[in-house]
């Protein structure tokens, strides 16, 4: 590499350079002219209270990679994951990113799925020039850090506006309480856009608590909540405290619905809330009983690899390492830049949850499904919302229809 060029390296990839100096495969500008393997990092909870989350989406990214090795990789460049476990911390996802980036000098980062982590590690690919994509993410907030940043999913000015919107018309409610989680950027985030949506049209907001993560009890939370007389309860949590929130609920004699977002997504929620979590619906990425033949091939394959059906992150996981992969074939060259480049021209790449076309602030804009829980905790598919953007412009023509 000649000088000018190391002149304009970030630090941190200056620091890697020293370290590492024979290594050619690298982050952010060093990656350019690299030959073998192509490293791409993954920062992942696939340990502690949202380890479904991390272990979902490390499957995805698994079997979009290892089918894409068999045919031959990236411009003929096999592609070697890093994953990182973050134990669902996010100064450990701030960290991981780092070491992904200086001392495996990765092309990409891939991760994190809670946006407070994200947010995390956000800083670190932005400042190394190492683009990052999370597949699930939604806080808007994680993706205004910088140009580097994209995600592949839906964010929650949408969410909450696909579920007041439900409340609204579909449930026909009037009064909803709200209960989040005040750790959490993403509860905090999809509560507010909830509130204004739901109250935007027409609706009560009664009753408005909150509880921090790692909470187990939240007796006094759902008393004042009942003396509100909700008819329900909007709670954009993760799944652990969501499961113990409805038994609590349940046993505090409140039995109107919870309502809640994508973060309830885990093969673990019903284990923890079991009947009680019945009758609750929730906003989500995709629902594996979609009979099209995109979503049905993609959750045989899955199925056969790992023996469960894949939850919405682990299809999430699986469209962002295809539509990395589809910008990395079109980039001119594999650095940093050429890579973001291509990623921010992404337009109509047909993954499983939908197609995605990058707008100006590298989020997607995708429809939102809303699932029902069922009897023995079966997930049952309710409706699908489109963006209020993408209404105006349904496809007319057939070459636009997706397949
Ligand atoms: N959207 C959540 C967040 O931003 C993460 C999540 C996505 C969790 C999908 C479960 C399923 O924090």
């Amino acid at each position: 590499m000649r000088i000018a060029a190391l002149a304009r390296l970030p630090l941190v990839a200056l620091l890697a350079l020293t370290a590492c100096p024979s290594k050619d495969q690298g982050s952010g500008l060093v990656g350019a002219d690299a030959k073998g393997e192509i490293v791409i990092g993954h920062v992942a909870s696939t340990t502690g209270n949202e380890a479904t989350f991390g272990i979902s989406s490390d499957r995805g990214f698994h079997l979009f990679f290892d089918e894409l090795n068999a045919k031959g990789g990236i411009k003929g460049r096999k592609i070697r994951l890093v994953t990182l476990d973050d134990q669902g911390k996010p100064e450990e996802a701030a960290t991981a990113a780092t070491r992904l980036i200086a001392s495996d000098h990765v092309s990409v980062l891939l991760g994190e799925v809670a946006s407070t982590r994200s947010l995390f590690m956000a800083p670190k690919a932005q400042m190394a020039k190492v683009p990052m994509v999370t597949p699930s993410s939604t806080n808007e907030k994680v993706t205004a850090v910088g140009d580097y940043i994209f995600r592949a999913c839906f964010i929650d000015p949408f969410q909450g506006y696909v579920m007041a919107k439900f409340a609204r018309e579909n449930l026909k409610l009037n009064k909803v309480a709200i209960l989040r989680d005040v750790r959490n950027d993403y509860s905090v985030g999809l509560a507010k856009v909830f509130q204004e949506e739901f109250t935007k049209m027409g609706g009560t907001i009664a009753g408005n608590e909150s509880f921090s993560q790692g909470d187990v009890d939240f007796k006094a939370q759902l008393t004042n909540i009942k003396a509100q007389n909700p008819e329900a309860i909007f709670e954009p949590g993760y799944y652990t405290e969501t499961g113990l929130i409805a038994r609590q609920a349940r046993e505090a004699g409140i039995t109107v619905p919870l309502l809640g977002g994508d973060g309830w997504d885990s093969e673990k929620l019903y284990e923890i809330g079991g009947a009680a979590l019945e009758g609750a619906y929730f906003s989500n990425h995709y629902s594996v009983d979609d009979p099209s033949p995109r979503v049905q091939d993609f959750a045989k394959r899955y199925k056969a690899a790992y023996n469960i059906l894949p939850d919405s992150l682990g299809a999430q996981a699986y469209d962002a390492a295809g539509m990395l992969a589809d910008a990395m074939n079109r980039a001119t060259d594999l650095s940093g830049p050429a890579i973001r480049d291509a990623l921010a021209a992404t337009k109509n790449f047909q993954g499983v949850t939908g197609s995605i076309t990058m707008e100006e602030h590298r989020n997607p804009v995708k429809p939102a499904v809303v699932l029902k829980i069922a009897k023995g905790g079966k997930y049952e598919f309710v409706t699908r919302i489109e963006p209020p953007s993408a209404v105006a412009a349904v496809p007319t023509t057939p070459s636009q229809k997706q397949p």
